[in-house]
């Protein structure tokens, strides 16, 4: 009898152990410790802009050229960029740090980057290093990246950027705002 009551107790109570597990329908309503709002500007080089310029195209696919971005949704073409950052939209602002890195046209059916930056900061707020790392799926409104680690004020932090492109004129210039939540802070 016993041991009949204490087999009906365990598996009861592995019931309960298998029904809390399950995931359940709500996303976790994750905090940030840490929000940061920031602007980037980037200026590609077209072969009559390098006073201005920003950025270079430093691979092309078959066929194209390291003035022009490739046609076909730019595939196979990365440019290297060294961009300022501002805190609001006016790329005249006085910047906070410097963008810098890579990004990749890496789809060919559709506009889509590869992002690898870093942001370098250096103001009285902060000094130090956010770094980046994601698929941005250009034409999507607002599109997350990973914020993989940092250094300084940010050191050991993570989290998610929210990136939106806030403006873009033809293929010379376009302004990114970046959303960042830090989930993980020292
Ligand atoms: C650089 O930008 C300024 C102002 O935005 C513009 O007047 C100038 O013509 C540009 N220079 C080049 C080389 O593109
Ligand atoms: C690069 O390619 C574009 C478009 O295909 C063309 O108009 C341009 O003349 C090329 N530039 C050079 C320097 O070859
Ligand atoms: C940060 O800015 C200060 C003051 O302008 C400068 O002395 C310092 O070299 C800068 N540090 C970096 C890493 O750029």
């Amino acid at each position: 009898m016993k041991a009949r009551i204490s087999i009906v107790l365990f598996f009861f109570l592995m019931f309960l152990a298998v029904s809390s597990a399950r995931p359940s329908a709500k996303k976790k309503p994750y905090k940030p410790c840490k929000e940061l709002v920031l602007f980037f500007h980037d200026i590609l080089y077209n072969g009559k802009n390098a006073g201005n310029a920003t950025s270079s195209i430093v691979a092309a696919p078959q066929g194209s050229n390291l003035t022009i971005l490739a046609g076909a949704n730019h595939f196979g073409n990365i440019v290297v960029f060294d961009d300022p950052i501002t805190l609001d939209n006016n790329l005249h602002s006085p910047p906070v740090g410097r963008a810098q890195g890579m990004y990749i046209y890496d789809t060919k059916n559709t506009f889509t980057a590869w992002l690898g930056f870093s942001f370098s900061l250096n103001t009285t707020d902060y000094q130090g290093s956010i770094n980046f790392i994601g698929a941005d799926p250009i034409l999507v409104k607002s599109r997350d990246i990973s914020v993989v680690g940092g250094t300084g004020d940010f050191f050991m932090h993570r989290g998610v950027a929210s990136v939106q492109t806030d403006s873009y004129e033809g293929e010379v210039y376009f302004r990114l705002r970046l959303d960042i939540k830090f989930y993980e802070c020292w």
